[in-house]
């Protein structure tokens, strides 16, 4: 026997088993990362359940491994439940990346590492063509398009993947090892390209605290709503969930109206709008479908297209304010279905034309994709639409976007049912942003 190895037997010897016992709780899990918004930079995201530091070793694909490190911090976050289960979420800033580049990193700390990632830095020129998966309502239980996505997205084909909204149902449940095991879930996808959220009403839970807990988007507002900037795209996120969680304060659906509003006014300036003409939203709760379950955008008066008049003050929707700064796109999820719009303001159609309706439209296009796959299954719809609606499915799947340039946005919806078949697709064309585009 080595003499280390007896040392270390004759020391544990003397001592409970359990101090001797390398604790698993140092080892990094649920590995994540998400564009900060700030050129060359990247935000790598886990969690530990004992204290360590926070680090990221990485390098340039094909070089030595490790020949650089990056330090960061841990926040403590602990669940509500009754176990008030406590864990430790590490962030690392990865700054001076090079623009497109890919990098091989690997997170953690002395006392563990995690598994061996890679990523490409965001390509950070106004001509950049990026391509996106998009979906929302992904759980734990029944996350039927997972398995596609995480083949898709370790090939390459997209550069960022947007979740709108309702994770793993619910990430508080089990004390959050629900939440755990969908981070752990989504780690295939969300470990490789930059993974941007926002909150959906399954968040709901100790007024979101998982939600601005375990992610980390742009900005200083917990993740709740940001906007950033990718190719010739102003990407905007927000929250729904502000008008109807009133008990978790009306002060929060204010704020983020003043914030949208000001956010809205500096993109359409026009020397931000000429770089990036094309605005784009995305929330969980739509303001327009066709579904059959009684929800916010079932009504006529939708709480986020028109607001709410029960508050004091009233609390302005968003319809309004999105057709006024010529936003151009508005993606939305909730629904567990795919719901294609035609160009819609104020219950109106406006196409750009009788044959072309996505060629210079007159009003915003929605696209509403919940039905990645969870445990509440489909929903269904009402037998006939309005006449806004212009496709609809109820299978599981997801949504593709190729932001081709600066007129041209492709769009398409993959059947998970259909073992990927594409069941949809158009191009949005803009000769003309901004709400000029509407005259
Ligand atoms: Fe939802």
């Amino acid at each position: 026997m080595a003499p280390v190895v007896y040392l270390f037997f004759l020391f544990c010897g003397l001592m409970p088993l359990a101090l001797c016992v390398p604790s698993i709780g140092s080892q990094p899990e649920q590995v994540h990362i998400s564009y900060p918004g700030v050129r060359g930079s990247m935000v790598i995201t886990w969690t530990t359940f004992n204290e360590t530091d926070s680090m990221v070793e990485y390098n340039l694909w094909g070089g030595k491994l490790f020949t650089q490190t990056a330090k960061g911090n841990s926040a403590v976050f602990v669940d509500e439940g009754p176990e008030m289960r406590k864990m430790y979420i590490h962030r690392v800033t990865l700054s001076d990346l090079r623009s497109g580049a890919t990098y091989v990193y690997h997170c953690g700390s002395e006392a563990g590492w995690s598994d061996l990632f890679f990523f490409t830095a965001l390509n950070e020129s106004t001509s950049f063509s990026p391509k996106f998966a998009l979906f929302g309502d992904m759980g734990n239980e029944n996350p039927q398009s997972l398995a596609r996505l995480q083949k898709e997205t370790q090939a390459g084909m997209y550069d960022v993947i947007l979740h709108i909204g309702d994770f793993a149902y619910d990430m508080h449940e089990d004390n959050g090892r629900i939440g755990d095991e969908f981070m752990k879930q989504i780690e295939s996808i969300a470990a490789y390209v930059p993974y941007m959220t926002c909150p959906g009403n399954h968040e709901w839970a100790y007024n979101f605290s998982h939600y601005r807990s375990r992610f980390t988007m742009p900005g200083q507002t917990e993740n709740l709503w940001y906007s950033w900037n990718i190719g010739s795209a102003h990407v905007i996120s927000f929250s729904t969930e502000v008008y109807f969680y009133l008990d978790y304060g009306l002060d929060l659906l204010f704020k983020q109206y003043k914030w949208l509003k000001s956010d809205l006014e500096e993109a359409n300036k026009p020397e931000n709008r000429a770089v990036r003409p094309w605005i784009i939203t995305m929330a969980h709760r739509p303001m327009y479908c066709s579904d059959d379950d009684n929800d916010d955008c079932t009504k006529f008066e939708s709480y986020v297209r028109l607001g709410r008049n029960d508050t004091k003050p009233p609390a302005p929707g968003l319809e309004d304010l999105f057709y006024q700064h010529g936003v151009d796109l508005e993606l939305w999820a909730h629904e567990h279905t795919y719901e294609r719009l035609w160009p819609v303001y104020g219950y109106k159609v406006y196409n750009g034309s009788t044959d072309e309706p996505y060629v210079n439209p007159k009003a915003p296009v929605h696209i509403i994709t919940g039905s990645a796959g969870c445990r509440e299954k489909h929903d269904g719809f009402i037998p006939k639409p309005r006449d806004w609606s212009a496709f609809r499915s109820t299978d599981y799947g997801y949504t593709r976007m190729h932001l081709i340039n600066s007129t041209h946005i492709y769009l398409e919806q993959v059947s998970d049912d259909q073992s990927g078949k594409v069941i949809d697709s158009f191009t949005l064309v803009k000769d003309v942003h901004g709400p000029e585009a509407w005259l």
